[in-house]
């Protein structure tokens, strides 16, 4: 896969073996590995989200553009990106020349975003565990596992878990979202 697209996207997520990801606005378990790997992968890039995933992290992550979708959330921070559609995500990607971008949840933007996504990282947690929130699994439709690298569960990680890369051959230009 070799397109030459407006803004890489790379969706990053953690899901349980039913696609789990969230409780009551947070994470359903504690794996420290993920989130290092998370923070690592992440550092000095653009990350679009949802409200509920940014009210979720409870803090502004350090070094990262945050760039937050909401028709109802008020800006009283000058560092956030807040973005009321779709259309208007293209149009700040496009006029601050962006060309790569994570896109970290939750849910409802994993769904919106996964076809505009040419890498799809997700941690498959190894377990089944009790959410609200859910991973539809029908993204990965026509994405290849490119890569797989299993951790095993430790005193740090409450579940074994799979770092998988995935590549989508079919992947949307961000610009076709308009
Ligand atoms: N396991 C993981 O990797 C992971 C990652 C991220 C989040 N999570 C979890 O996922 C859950 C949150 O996910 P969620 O699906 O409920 O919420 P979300 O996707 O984070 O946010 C949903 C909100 O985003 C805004 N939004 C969505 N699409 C929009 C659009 N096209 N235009 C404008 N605004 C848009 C709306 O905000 P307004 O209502 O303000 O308009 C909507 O209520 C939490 O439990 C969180 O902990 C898990």
């Amino acid at each position: 896969m070799n397109k030459l697209l407006s803004c890489e996207l790379t969706l990053i997520a953690a899901c349980g073996l039913r696609g789990e990801l969230g409780l009551n606005n947070q994470l359903p378990w504690h794996q420290e590995t993920d989130l290092r790997f998370f923070a690592h992968t992440t550092q000095n890039s653009v990350l679009i989200m949802g409200r509920r995933t940014f009210e979720s992290l409870g803090k502004k992550l350090p070094g990262r553009t945050h760039c937050i979708l909401s028709k109802q959330m008020v800006n009283h921070d000058p560092e956030l990106i807040i973005l009321a559609d779709l259309n208007m995500l293209y149009e700040w990607v496009s006029q601050n020349n962006i060309k790569k971008a994570f896109v970290i949840g939750g849910a409802q933007l994993y769904h919106q975003l996964a076809p505009y996504c040419s890498s799809i990282l997700i941690t498959h947690i190894h377990g089944i565990v009790k959410a609200d929130t859910f991973l539809n699994f029908n993204i990965l439709w026509d994405c290849e596992l490119t890569q797989a690298h299993f951790a095993p569960a430790d005193q740090k990680n409450q579940f074994n878990m799979t770092f998988a890369k995935y590549s989508n051959p079919y992947v949307k230009d961000l610009k076709d979202i308009v």
